[in-house]
């Protein structure tokens, strides 16, 4: 793959919230990352992600399945859109979905996602959002974290990039237990893309 450039356009895909969204583009703002957002797609039009994207002026387009016609239109779709906004390198921040062949060839080891805990504990397919932490207490783990890794064709199983870690107290419900861990993620992402951006981790050596 060739190196990334000195600022790398990014590119966000983000079903609900998009808070992890918002951290990193106020880190670009701020310089504290050197790169640019380009754009952001969402699966789902009622998205406050898709919101707050019209609000800042950032490019955002809503595709889905239905409005595609069928998986693979909707894989042509993404990367058309990716090229159009010339996108180097690919966010995933609370994208419910798989991304599709095309992409994944166009974007090898330049997609990003993030998971609420310490992969490979508690991920792949339904470990989301309150279950990931749900499980993470129902095994009285003392530990949890955050894992920015990279994205291949399944849920959660790409090569590791980065993780830390966060406490998990013997009181903690699924809610306390969440916001420390995204607190954490809003500002371990950020730090990882720098260290991406800066080539400390070079991504094509990770398997
Ligand atoms: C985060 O916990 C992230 O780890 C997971 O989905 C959640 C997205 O939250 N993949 P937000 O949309 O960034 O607020």
């Amino acid at each position: 793959m060739a190196h990334l450039p000195e600022r790398p356009r990014l590119g966000f895909f983000v079903s609900h919230r998009g808070s992890n969204m918002r951290a990193i583009f106020d880190a670009c703002q701020d310089r504290r990352v050197r790169a640019e957002p380009a754009l952001l797609i969402s699966n789902n039009k009622s998205s406050a992600a898709l919101a707050w994207a019209e609000e800042v002026s950032l490019s955002h387009i809503n595709l889905c399945p239905t409005g595609a016609g069928s998986e693979e239109a909707l894989d042509e779709a993404h990367l058309k859109a990716l090229q159009n906004a010339d996108v180097d390198l690919i966010i995933l921040a609370g994208y419910m979905r798989k991304i599709g062949p095309l992409v994944l060839a166009a974007y090898a080891n330049r997609i990003l996602n993030i998971h609420p805990a310490l992969l490979p504990k508690y991920g792949g397919q339904g470990m989301y959002g309150h279950h990931v932490h749900d499980a993470v207490i129902a095994a009285r783990e003392t530990e949890s974290g955050v894992t920015v890794h990279l994205v291949d064709g399944s849920y959660d199983t790409g090569p590791i990039v980065d993780q830390t870690t966060v406490p998990v107290e013997s009181d903690d419900t699924t809610e306390t237990l969440a916001a420390r861990v995204l607190k954490s993620e809003h500002s371990f992402f950020s730090e990882t893309l720098t260290r991406i951006i800066s080539g400390d981790i070079d991504l094509d050596s990770l398997r």
